[in-house]
């Protein structure tokens, strides 16, 4: 760990961690969705003064076999959030997800609020606009979303500040939120006892996941962590996606204090490479760059998924 944060990248970007220490007292009210499908935790994060609400992450239900989209999960967060009156400002994605499709499009028809995602979509809509062979009508600069943030944005959600931190390292574009006390760190880190995301994806890097994850972990000890996925963990029978940081630094098993970027960008290296493909890799990401939205349909009227074969 020595020297970690004298890295001449992590100086600056510690001023954004700097920023997001200011005021991590408030304590917004958080539920999670859990989809047993995807291993997917969605939240809806509320500010409990004023109601605003953020949806992180949200899953549109899909059954790869048949073709066929269904809105199980959404409707369950649509429930949520008019029996307690909430009012939805953000649909906010922690990165173009790989394993399950995005329903912030159906949610924001039916709840309002603005669609975002991280600046640097616009890499992982050029690497994969290409693999899909999607034409000039597809779009490779991020406009398929309301709002893209960089690192160190601050806004707010109703009373409680907030800021976005880029995390690249998993997928180029990465963001982590952290509003109040709580931060949403999407697939950086998993539960102490799982480890960390994969780095293998086109543009991931298992070293930038290492730098970033540091910068996460010099919040303060309790901030409250929230998980995008959870895989249970040997010895361990139930999900979980609630940690803070105190028990990242003391327990993860690939980046508690002590474990080098060197001896990570090495477990990380060799895991990956025995790791399957996604079952809904392609589809997911073809949605998930178009922001939740299905390809334009054909002439016959019907939106179609391709698969590359042999291309991955
Ligand atoms: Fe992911």
């Amino acid at each position: 760990m020595a020297g970690v944060l004298d890295d001449p990248f992590l100086h600056s970007a510690n001023q954004q961690v700097e920023a997001a220490r200011a005021d991590r007292s408030k304590k917004p009210t958080i539920a999670g969705f859990f989809d047993e499908a995807t291993n997917t935790i969605s939240y809806v994060v509320h500010d409990p003064a004023t109601c605003e609400a953020a949806i992180i992450d949200s899953v549109l239900d899909y059954d790869a076999a048949a073709g066929r989209t269904s809105f199980v999960s959404a409707e369950r967060i649509i429930e949520y959030v008019e029996a307690r009156g909430l009012t939805v400002v953000w649909l906010m994605e922690t990165h173009a997800h790989a394993d399950h499709l995005s329903a912030a499009p159906y949610l924001q028809e039916k709840l309002g609020g603005k669609l975002a995602i991280g600046r640097e979509i616009t890499q992982v809509q050029n690497v994969f606009g290409k693999l899909f062979n999607a034409g000039s009508e597809f779009e490779r600069d991020g406009s398929q979303f309301d709002h893209l943030f960089d690192d160190g944005d601050r806004f707010a959600l109703g009373g409680i500040d907030a800021i976005a931190l880029h995390v690249p390292g998993h997928t180029p574009a990465d963001m982590a939120f952290i509003i109040g006390d709580a931060a949403f760190v999407g697939d950086t880190l998993f539960m102490p006892d799982f480890g960390t995301a994969r780095a293998d994806f086109p543009g991931g890097d298992a070293a930038q996941l290492y730098r970033s994850i540091k910068r996460l972990l010099t919040l303060p000890r309790e901030t409250r962590i929230f998980l995008c996925h959870d895989y249970k963990a040997p010895g361990r029978d139930d999900y979980a996606w609630e940690t803070n940081v105190g028990q990242q630094r003391d327990l993860n098993v690939h980046v508690k204090d002590g474990i080098s970027e060197k001896e990570f960008v090495a477990m990380r290296t060799a895991r990956d490479k025995n790791l399957a493909m996604p079952t809904l890799i392609l589809p997911s990401v073809q949605v998930n760059i178009r922001g939740g939205r299905l390809p334009d349909p054909d002439d016959n009227g019907v939106s179609y998924i391709r698969i590359p074969v042999n291309a991955v």
